[in-house]
């Protein structure tokens, strides 16, 4: 018989760094941190299955979080609705008389019976700003679910790929990232791309108790209460967070350089004046020359990334990149979350 414990599950639940304490947060990445060096040794014999629902496509979270459940000896499925499974209607008391055959609620519910945990994928819609800001589709999933849920990004959140960049960072600087100059970039992409990202990555600096520059077109800011909750991050540590409309500026003296493109929060209102907007700045693009300007900085990438679109290959090829690095550290931030989501 299927039984649960509600408040054991939702502690597990993961949606976003920053419903979880300091506390959780920094074991999490000193945890990321100690399965990279490996001097911390896990445990090999603990047992689980994972049910990974990708609504979006994936690369990294798909495969590294396969990897990571095998890791731990658990036994990962992956469901990618409407490939084989039944495509899944979202909206509550509508009549499902139309080519959505199964209800998120049951596919959820079903699956928590079959599953020591899940991982759900779903992306922003992009039209209803309120909505995706609110998280209504993953707090639905999370609702229907008796098992800890994993987000394996949202619409604003993609806590494996912060927990990865802190322990990377973490890892980089031997721990010393107070105080170090972080650049948040944005980079044209052809597409009006989430904001999950930015968002995560953002908080994740300042969490880290780093001095951040969000460097972005105007019409480009991030949401007002992510921006909010990073200042109070940052004022944490005794750290700033500013904004600047010039790339070059924000550059100079970096650490960091985290390049990431999104969309203007314009695309929800007016996808078409948003593109002609986003096409005026195709000349903000990571060439070796702005990284000169940088204290012999790293750039970092969730990836994937588009060449000589978003960075040219010769920062992509440089010395300067930790694309991969990044991309590993995923592995074992994923690792450190599933055994938390063990218990
Ligand atoms: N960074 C990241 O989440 O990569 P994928 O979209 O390939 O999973």
């Amino acid at each position: 018989m299927h039984t649960w414990d509600g408040a054991a599950v939702r502690s597990r639940h993961l949606l976003a760094w920053h419903e979880r304490s300091n506390q959780d947060w920094e074991r999490m990445v000193l945890d990321t941190v100690a399965e990279y060096q490996g001097k911390k040794q896990r445990a090999a014999e603990r047992r689980g299955s994972i049910g990974l629902v990708f609504l979006n496509p994936s690369l990294r979270t798909l495969t590294s979080m396969e990897a990571a459940a095998v890791r731990l000896n658990m036994h990962p499925t992956t469901i990618i609705p409407g490939q084989g499974t039944w495509s899944f209607e979202w909206r509550d008391g509508v009549v499902m008389n139309a080519d959505r055959a199964e209800h998120i609620r049951e596919a959820v519910g079903v699956l928590s019976r079959y599953f020591r945990m899940l991982g759900v994928r779903s992306f922003a819609s992009g039209t209803d700003y309120a909505a995706d800001r609110d998280e209504t589709r993953f707090r639905t999933i999370l609702d229907a679910a008796t098992v800890p849920v994993i987000s394996l990004e949202s619409a604003f959140y993609h806590p494996c790929q912060a927990l990865a960049d802190a322990g990377m960072l973490h890892h980089r600087f031997k721990g010393a990232t107070a105080g170090r100059k972080f650049v948040l970039a944005w980079a044209y992409h052809p597409k009006a791309l989430p904001m999950a990202v930015p968002n995560s990555a953002l908080l994740m600096a300042t969490r880290m108790g780093m001095n951040v520059t969000v460097a972005r077109p105007e019409g480009f800011s991030l949401d007002p209460g992510i921006m909010e909750r990073a200042r109070m991050y940052a004022s944490g540590h005794g750290q700033s967070v500013t904004e600047t409309t010039s790339l070059g500026t924000a550059a100079k003296d970096a650490e960091v350089i985290y390049a990431k493109s999104w969309g203007a929060p314009l695309r929800y209102r007016d996808p078409e004046a948003e593109a002609q907007l986003r096409e005026r700045h195709k000349q903000w693009r990571i060439t070796e020359p702005l990284m000169a300007h940088t204290s012999r900085g790293v750039l970092m990438h969730c990836l994937p990334v588009r060449r000589n679109v978003v960075i040219d290959d010769a920062v992509m090829d440089g010395p300067q990149a930790v694309h991969l690095l990044q991309a590993e550290f995923r592995l074992h931030a994923q690792v450190a979350i599933l055994a938390r989501a063990l218990g």
